[in-house]
């Protein structure tokens, strides 16, 4: 029998409510398709740092390694400073896995509501491709002077010819996968931001390597209200590592609601394993009630068993979520329903029965 090793970190606040709902409808499709997995818990989180004064162990990194995958909730939780948290514990699982493709899907479900009026499903269909272990998220820089008239702080955006390429690559190559055959670049090339011009150097660059693949380039500024207003001119975007997080979480909330967005970390060379995440956060506002919509984790998890190999059973996943989130009544709040979390899954577990 097919089996995979997952490290599991639910992590802080709805990361411990949505991830079990994440793993039981994994396992459910995985019993469908002949495949076992296989969890580790990791308490790593917030939590962890208050009791032991570390997100992860010294060795975190080492000790999830050797795992198929990594499953993780979300990050970060009021008390602790975000930079503590994050540098603690995503960044560095980001950075030393060299999980450099960070992909973003965007999809309005069969029988869901974009707030944008009159959009349907065949309108809103792209991918986010964002860079994600450089740019403006470099480690150079910080606080100076602290406390004095010159206190001050900076940091460096730091965008490599390896890094740019192989980002720019990936998007082409996954464009090529899909139907419309297209990349967007998010840039800000007009003359100010000194990286951006280098980006679209190497963009050019990339785009003549994939001649098949029709190229658009936007300003941020304006993307934003492209997105809002032209959501059907996109199908993949790639955008550099902030871009590319501001992207990420309009794109769902033209679709629905933060609640569904997925996330993959990926490694595309293989080197180390991936990680696959929800888009959101903790959300500490609704943590503890049991209203977070599990959807993201679960379309998170059928994103994982993608990449694992397991084509056919991330597919049937995804078709259960649609089929489960046309009834309103499965819905969570952020959609409109009155769902709890555990409902959503169950509903997501029925489809797939
Ligand atoms: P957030 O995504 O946690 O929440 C933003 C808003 O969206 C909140 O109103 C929240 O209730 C809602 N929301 C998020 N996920 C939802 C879900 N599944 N169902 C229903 N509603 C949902 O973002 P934030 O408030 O900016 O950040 C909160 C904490 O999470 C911070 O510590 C932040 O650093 C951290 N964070 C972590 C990650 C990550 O680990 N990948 C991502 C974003 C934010
Ligand atoms: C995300 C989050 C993270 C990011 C934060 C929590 C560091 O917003 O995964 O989108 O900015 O990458
Ligand atoms: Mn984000």
């Amino acid at each position: 029998e097919r089996k995979y090793r997952i490290a599991v970190i639910p992590g802080d606040g709805i990361g411990g409510e949505v991830i079990p709902v994440g793993q039981r409808t994994a396992e459910a499709v995985a019993a469908k398709h002949g495949f076992a997995i296989e969890w580790q818990d990791f308490d790593w989180s917030c939590r962890r740092y208050a009791e032991t004064g570390r997100m992860m162990p010294e060795d975190g990194i080492a000790q999830v390694k050797g795992f198929d995958a990594i499953y993780l909730g979300a990050v970060g939780w009021p008390g602790v400073p975000d930079h503590v948290s994050l540098w603690g514990l995503l960044i560095p699982l980001r950075r030393e896995l060299d999980l450099y493709a960070n992909v973003r899907p965007v999809r309005l479900l069969r029988g869901m509501t974009s707030p944008l009026a009159g959009r349907g499903p065949e309108d809103i269909d792209f991918i986010v491709v964002r860079e994600n272990v450089e740019g403006e998220y470099s480690e150079v820089g910080g606080r100076l002077y602290d406390g004095t008239d010159h206190e001050m702080v900076s940091q460096l955006s730091i965008f490599t010819r390896r890094g740019t390429d192989r980002i720019l690559d990936y998007a082409f190559e996954l464009a090529a996968k899909r139907k419309r055959k297209h990349v967007t670049s998010a840039t800000k090339s007009n003359g100010i931001v000194h990286t951006m011009p280098y980006w679209d150097e190497r963009f050019a660059a990339a785009s003549a390597r994939h001649p098949d693949i029709a190229t658009a380039q936007y300003h941020i500024d304006i993307l934003t209200a492209h997105f809002v207003q032209h959501p059907d001119w996109f199908d993949v975007v790639v955008a550099s590592n902030l871009f590319g997080d501001i992207l990420s979480d309009l794109g769902p909330a033209v679709a629905g609601s933060i609640g569904i967005a997925p996330a993959a970390n990926l490694n595309p060379t293989r080197e180390f394993p991936s990680l696959f995440e929800p888009v959101h956060g903790s959300a500490p506002d609704i943590a503890g009630q049991d209203v977070a919509n599990p959807i993201a984790a679960v379309w998170t998890a059928a994103m994982m068993l993608d990449h694992l190999g397991e084509a056919t059973a991330a597919a049937e996943l995804e078709a259960a979520i649609e089929t489960a989130l046309e009834d309103p009544a499965t819905r969570t709040r952020d959609l409109g329903g009155t769902a709890d979390t555990v409902a959503c899954g169950e509903a997501v577990l029925k489809a797939l029965a």
